[in-house]
């Protein structure tokens, strides 16, 4: 679970935009009645975690982009009368106080996108709230979790932001087979851990990625990014790409790029998800002990079939 940091008070990044509305087809039958953001790893849903990191960052308001069928995120973040009712007779008093801190953690703000025309898209659906400020942008199914001791990630874009005044956004070195999954920026060394972006692209293929820099779905952008959007046409896939518009701002404004601290997990994936769930599990005081020992039987369990195999 996040920790507790907020960015510095000086810091003017107060609003972010959560894109929450996509399809989710990857975790499909699920995902046909449950927004894929709903989720649960370990107890909580996907965006919980997303929307504490934002806390955590000193962020107030949060916009939440939808598409249809995602009322359930809205009603999360919502009172629930009669349940804190129940729980306040029960005498479960612990729970209770869970839930309604995290009713009360948060100012949502909710757009619906009415068409699914990408991730650019989505953020320009923010426009409107936003205004002339800068903002972050965390995609609503990448979870981060600072490293031990390590700061949350979006804490970490705000305070770049702060410094250099310019656009930021995370990056992660990642295998040439994985580039085609991820925006790659091209970048030039700047300092210990921060990069200049000289220009991003969206998928490229192995062979033409200008970088192994990858984008892992953090970024703080100044207000100036809406006009590049606005002029956003399709690119990769057929979608208005974020990461176009990005490019197009490097020609204009400085933008830079920032290592991080966290373990992530791409929780819209089956594979990250499932490994959301097990190192989330593992930190969890309540399940720590008996979840590691689980895992060790399955690991030697797995280690005899292969052995048996090879
Ligand atoms: C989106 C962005 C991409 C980014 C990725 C992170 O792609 O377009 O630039 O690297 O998220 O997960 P998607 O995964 O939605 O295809």
């Amino acid at each position: 679970m996040a920790q507790n940091e907020k960015n510095s008070p000086m810091s003017k990044v107060k609003k972010a935009i959560i894109p929450a509305a996509g399809l989710g087809t990857r975790f499909l039958p699920a995902t046909k009645t449950v927004p894929k953001e709903m989720l649960t790893i370990v107890d909580a849903p996907i965006i919980f975690y997303v929307v504490e990191e934002a806390l955590n960052a000193g962020i107030e308001d949060i916009i939440l982009i939808q598409g249809r069928g995602k009322s359930a995120i809205e009603d999360f973040f919502d009172t629930s009368y009669e349940l804190e009712d129940k729980l306040a007779k029960d005498g479960k008093f612990q729970l209770l106080e869970r839930l309604k801190r995290i009713r009360d953690m948060v100012n949502i703000i909710s757009i619906r996108q009415k068409q699914p025309l990408g991730l650019g898209h989505a953020v320009l659906c923010g426009q409107t709230i936003i205004g002339n400020s800068p903002f972050a942008v965390l995609l609503g199914d990448e979870i981060m979790v600072p490293n031990s001791g390590g700061p949350n990630t979006t804490a970490q874009l705000c305070r770049l932001h702060e410094e250099l005044n310019s656009s930021v956004v995370a990056v992660m070195e990642v295998p040439p087979s994985d580039v085609s999954k991820y925006g790659i920026a091209d970048v030039v060394p700047y300092r210990d851990g921060v990069f200049k972006v000289q220009s991003f692209v969206e998928k490229p293929s192995k062979e033409l990625s200008p970088s192994r820099w990858a984008l892992p779905g953090r970024y703080v952008f100044e207000s100036k990014i809406f006009e590049e959007l606005k002029k956003g046409k399709p690119g990769a896939l057929g979608e208005i790409q974020l990461t176009d518009s990005m490019n197009s701002l490097t020609q204009k404004q400085n933008f830079y790029a920032s290592t991080f601290s966290a373990q992530r997990f791409d929780a819209g994936d089956k594979f990250g998800y499932l490994r959301a769930n097990v190192e989330l599990g593992l930190m969890n005081s309540e399940l720590r002990k008996e979840f590691s020992k689980y895992l060790i039987e399955v690991g030697q369990r797995l280690q005899k079939e292969t052995g048996n195999h090879s």
